[in-house]
């Protein structure tokens, strides 16, 4: 969409010596000073005006965050190093949120939930060097929101003293693109809800703003949709494997606050294997062994997309499961369908000799029926990248398409006309590199081999060898998990601080500089480390405290 803008940095000699704002996403535009402050023991937060409950709900956890961190600034013997600069500073004591002239005061949450390109998170931040009050300026909520995460990042501690050495800072702030997402799997394994709000916590922090939630798959259905609780009954792995209505909806809720919107995913009709236990007869080779005859993953089995029964009943199902979410989309999954597996199945077969459709034509019916069950409760329908590249199928227009087998499919999908959103595999699986978890196959390796690390996934290029009105396309991106070798215990090893680097990509825009990213890349995982999310560490401490001293040709 926008090249990464020009960054206007202007360093004063201190703070040229080590990174003094360390922030994640870079911001579009910033310029700062040499400056210290120390932040006053009743420094304030005020918002002008009228404010939204989540508005406040944010300031409360930004003041939080600003207090609790104690983060030494990440340079060889930490804050010790800057008591001489910040002991005489002048003092910061306020800070002020106020929306621009004619803005109204929606709440972040119904900001946040808007389509992707109506959402506004652009904003001004200004810390004067006078110890004069900063200001967070915005058009939305939303992006007072991001203004005030930004904030956040601004400071370190030492002994009692919390402070910043790069002031004045004025910044100018949006993001590159609309979407910037984080999927995850709930299928393979479950997750406590108290993991998915961690995340979407570590997520807000780097700006992410959607969360893909591939709620159910194969192996389990732990959403209990309203009018089907039978699949989730018989389809959770146990009975307190279930995300209930009032799951959801807290979900939906705190990452509403937290300027996230929730777009659940219901895989189909490959992925829905499980379904035959409360429905068989839905499901075309249930269980159908071998797996890998009939499926890309064990335990087979595929919705009877040519019968008009099973096309009726996924229609209501989707159209009761968007009604869990406000968001305007909804992903209906549609990968890896396996022809081998309706060729075994009788029921298709006769469905095919009665209607003397193909399967394709069949495939092409039962999406358009489904679809317009969710156009007709106002979403935009997601798919994955085969319904426009293997598959024969009509899609609306406004589609939005995950590319996720390879990037080399991006040109494909942006030829074909639909709107895109980077997902693919080869850049931004967290899941690749693990080896094999297919029992039984003592050599297996992931089939996304190798792992995929953060400096990949920053260097992709989001319009490589897209015209300019291909890539006009382009929405986004993410970062997925898929949770065959995961769960709630590595979490947010497997997550953090990695899918940082989606996240600031897809804000700042492409050309980022790995050597200037890594102290700051160091930083976000130290900063949520603090914050309670178990980032990984990206190199030994020795080289956290030396920027650039553990580069491959320093
Ligand atoms: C708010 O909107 C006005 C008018 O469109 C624009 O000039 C200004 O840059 C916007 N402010 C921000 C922070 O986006
Ligand atoms: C389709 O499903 C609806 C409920 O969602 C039901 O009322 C209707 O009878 C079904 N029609 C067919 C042909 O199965
Ligand atoms: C479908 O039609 C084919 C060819 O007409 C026939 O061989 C087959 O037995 C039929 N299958 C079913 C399940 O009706
Ligand atoms: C795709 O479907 C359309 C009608 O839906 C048909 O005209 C066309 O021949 C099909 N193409 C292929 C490659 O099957
Ligand atoms: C761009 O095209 C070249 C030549 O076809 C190919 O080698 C490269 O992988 C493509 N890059 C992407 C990101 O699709
Ligand atoms: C990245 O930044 C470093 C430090 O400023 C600089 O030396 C290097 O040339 C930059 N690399 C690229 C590829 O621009």
């Amino acid at each position: 969409m926008f090249p990464r803008a020009k960054l206007l940095v202007f360093t004063a000699l201190l703070a040229a010596l080590a990174p003094a704002d360390a922030l994640w996403p870079q911001p579009r535009s910033i310029e700062t000073g040499g400056t210290p402050l120390r932040l006053s023991g009743g420094f304030a937060i005020t918002v002008a005006g009228s404010a939204p409950s989540d508005l406040h709900a944010a300031v409360q956890d930004a003041k939080s965050f600003i207090s609790n961190d104690k983060l030494g600034r990440l340079v060889v013997g930490r804050g010790a190093v800057d008591v001489a600069a910040y002991s005489k500073a002048k003092t910061l004591s306020k800070l002020t949120l106020s929306l621009e002239k004619g803005a109204t005061a929606h709440s972040i949450t119904s900001e946040a939930q808007k389509a992707p390109e109506a959402r506004d998170e652009a904003y001004t931040l200004t810390v004067p060097g006078d110890g004069s009050g900063a200001t967070i300026t915005a058009n939305s909520t939303l992006g007072l929101y991001r203004g005030l995460t930004t904030f956040t990042q601004l400071f370190f501690y030492n002994e009692g003293t919390t402070y910043l050495l790069n002031a004045p800072v004025h910044i100018e702030d949006a993001p590159a693109y609309p979407y910037r997402g984080f999927m995850l799997d709930t299928a393979r394994n479950y997750f406590p809800v108290s993991d998915i709000k961690r995340t979407l916590d570590a997520m807000s922090w780097v700006k992410i703003n959607q969360f893909h939630w591939h709620v159910v798959d194969s192996q389990s259905f732990p959403l209990e949709v309203p009018g089907y609780p039978e699949l989730s009954q018989k389809g959770a792995y146990s009975a307190s494997s279930v995300y209930s209505p009032g799951d959801v909806a807290d979900i939906i809720s705190y990452a509403g606050a937290r300027g996230i919107d929730v777009m659940l995913e219901i895989d189909t009709p490959g992925h829905t294997s499980v379904i035959s236990k409360s429905h068989p007869e839905h499901v075309a080779c249930p269980e159908a062994t071998p797996w890998a005859t009939y499926a890309n993953e064990p335990p087979a089995g595929q919705l009877r997309l040519a019968s008009e029964a099973t096309t009726n009943f996924t229609a209501g199902l989707l159209a009761a499961a968007a009604k869990l979410s406000p968001s305007t989309l909804f992903s209906t999954g549609g990968d890896e369908l396996n022809t081998n597996c309706y060729a075994a199945d009788e029921e298709t077969q006769a469905s095919l000799n009665a209607t003397g459709k193909t399967l394709e034509q069949a495939l092409n019916t039962f999406t358009q029926v489904t679809h317009k069950a969710l156009l007709d409760e106002g979403k935009t329908p997601v798919v994955w990248e085969e319904m426009v590249l293997v598959h024969n199928v009509t899609l609306n227009p406004e589609t939005l398409v995950l590319v996720w087998i390879s990037s080399d499919d991006v040109k494909a999908v942006a030829e074909a006309g639909f709107k895109l959103i980077h997902a693919a595999s080869d850049y931004f699986y967290l899941d690749c590199g693990g080896g094999g978890w297919v029992g039984d196959f003592p050599d297996g390796n992931s089939w996304c081999d190798p792992f995929k690390t953060w400096q990949k996934s920053y260097s992709f290029d989001p319009v490589a060898n897209l015209t300019d009105a291909e890539a006009k396309l382009v929405i986004g991106g993410q970062h997925l998990l898929w949770v065959e070798q995961s769960g709630p215990e590595n979490l947010d090893p497997a997550v953090w601080p990695r899918a940082a680097s989606s996240a600031e990509l897809f804000w700042s825009g492409p050309g980022g500089n790995l050597s200037t990213a890594l102290p700051r890349l160091h930083e976000v995982a130290y900063r949520m480390r603090q914050r309670g999310v178990q980032a990984i560490s990206l190199q030994p401490e020795w080289c956290a405290l030396r920027p650039g001293a553990c580069d491959l040709t320093a």
